[in-house]
């Protein structure tokens, strides 16, 4: 788990100590332990303005560390208060529901905040065999 975040900012970013840190945290484990590699700001669009200009700054730098590392299996974050699926750099990527507010993107209304959705959250289960399973919860 990583801290993407700049204090004082609404966007993200991955410091050169946390690369750092990340390279050497997996230079610690057997090269055939796969990783989830898990921080605040998504790195690509999920096609709603608010999140989408507020993303992980340098999402390039990101994509060479996984193209460098095959053994971080994919990426979880939070942020975009939206469950979302994707993909980065050929990784899964999976993002977080919000437990405080939901997101209404945009062909669901004119209001971001749709304050009367359930807020949720997820389990992430990173089998031997690299593959990603989440589990979403609802709370009402
Ligand atoms: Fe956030």
């Amino acid at each position: 788990m990583c801290d993407s975040s700049i204090p004082g900012e609404d966007e993200g970013a991955l410091a050169d100590e946390t690369y750092a840190w990340i390279e050497e945290t997996l230079d610690e484990l057997d090269g055939d332990v796969p990783a989830l590699l898990a921080f605040h700001h998504p790195p690509v669009t999920l096609h709603h303005p608010l999140p989408d200009g507020y993303r992980l700054g340098d999402p390039g730098r990101l994509a060479a560390l996984l193209e460098r590392r095959p053994e971080i299996a994919g990426i979880i974050t939070g942020h975009a208060h939206s469950p979302a699926a994707t993909t980065f750099a050929g990784r899964p990527l999976v993002v977080g529901p919000g437990v405080t507010w939901t997101l209404r993107l945009p062909w669901e209304g004119e209001e971001i905040a749709d304050r009367a959705a359930p807020v949720g959250f997820a389990f992430h289960v990173l089998d031997e065999d690299r593959r990603l399973t989440s589990h979403f919860r609802v709370v009402v």
